[in-house]
């Protein structure tokens, strides 16, 4: 048995230990050799793949990144780099010249739905899913998730003692795109005072009115909030908009702006700071790496026994899988009864309104 792996779409903690689990499950329980794709599925169209063994997965467990490389922009059934042609055949013929009997592919929303058209054109795929944001459907946990989390809350660990030393509005800004759910549970972990997700109205006044209550007592609030919130009257703040790709909007910098209209409001100083790719970057948490190796051995397993254009899932504490058609391009955002909100609203954190 032959089998191609690759990582699309952003990097993330724990992407190296999938590789890892998933090539010596397939080397030691059914004596296959497995090739890495590099760069997502950009490697089937400028054919730049090497072998993966015992030995070349070594040490990868605790590395954070990927070594296979990574691309979130190329999708050959619209290829960039040919003016948005689709080039999927020729990924297809390359597949077949590798003689590849299965692929397994790591990624988010967009990799699931590139591995699921390959799956309809008859590529035998497996999909694991990825992404710091926890967005995807039918899993409860991505890996990575838990590695940011973890950034969150030590940030606001350390924002919190100069908050209270200098009795400042501390805001910290998070990643998750449209979902909440990086900002809902760093924020529970590192205390914030204030937590403001995409899925929640926000009322700015509201917000200064709570900061405001706090003055004269604590002297200082801690606000965290999700890059993916509309403040009153706005719509999504946008870094950069990168033409052709399949996510086009770059979100961040919605702290600053809250920033500003909250300094408009109150008497405290307020300052933001934007977490951003330090979020993603750095060692997979233990939590992760378990995730991570458990999700590469079954999917290992769903390659050795033929069940194809499947994704690899997390519910409760079972991995199972589901069709990678239910899973594409379908985003998972946090329930606005969602247990944790209530646990959230019920310690007296403000969520906004
Ligand atoms: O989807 C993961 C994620 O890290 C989001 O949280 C964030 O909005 C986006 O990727 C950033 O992407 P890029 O690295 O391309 O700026």
């Amino acid at each position: 048995m032959h089998v191609g792996i690759l990582t699309g779409g952003g990097d993330c903690p724990g992407l190296n230990a999938v590789i890892r689990a998933v090539t010596l499950a397939l080397v030691n329980e059914a004596q296959a050799s497995v090739t890495g794709i590099e760069r997502g599925f950009l490697g089937l169209l400028t054919r730049q793949v090497r072998p993966l063994d015992a030995r070349a997965v070594e040490g990868l467990l605790a590395q954070g990144g990927t070594v296979l490389g990574t691309h979130n922009r190329c999708d050959p059934f619209h290829f960039f780099g040919a003016a948005g042609a689709d080039c999927s055949g020729q990924a297809m013929a390359y597949v077949r010249e590798l003689g590849l009997d299965a692929l397994v592919a790591i990624g988010g929303d967009g990799t699931m739905s590139i591995a699921d058209r390959f799956s309809v054109l008859g590529l035998p795929v497996v999909g694991v899913p990825k992404t710091i944001d926890n967005d995807l459907c039918h899993t409860d946990r991505t890996f990575g998730f838990d590695s940011a989390v973890a950034v969150v809350a030590d940030a606001l660990d350390r924002l919190e003692t100069t908050a209270r030393s200098h009795g400042r509005v501390m805001i910290a800004e998070t990643m998750g795109r449209y979902a909440g759910w990086i900002a809902l549970e760093g924020g529970i972990a590192g205390g914030a005072d204030v937590i403001l997700l995409p899925e929640l109205p926000v009322d700015v006044d509201a917000v200064a009115a709570f900061c405001r209550t706090r003055e004269p007592h604590e002297g200082y609030t801690l606000i965290c909030i999700a890059e993916g919130v509309k403040l009153q009257g706005a719509g999504f703040t946008v870094r950069e908009h990168i033409a052709d790709s399949p996510d086009p909007l770059r979100l961040g910098g919605v702290g600053a702006v809250l920033q500003q209209q909250l300094s408009q409001r109150l008497a405290s100083e307020v300052r933001h700071t934007l977490l951003g790719h330090v979020q993603r970057g750095g060692s997979p948490t233990p939590y992760d790496r378990v995730l991570a190796t458990r999700f590469g051995y079954h999917a290992a397993q769903l390659v050795r026994r033929g069940e194809f254009g499947r994704m690899v899932t997390l519910q409760g504490d079972t991995i199972g899988s589901v069709a990678m058609s239910e899973v594409a391009g379908k985003n998972r955002i946090v329930p606005v009864d969602h247990p944790l909100v209530a646990t959230a609203r019920g310690i007296g954190v403000m969520l906004g309104s």
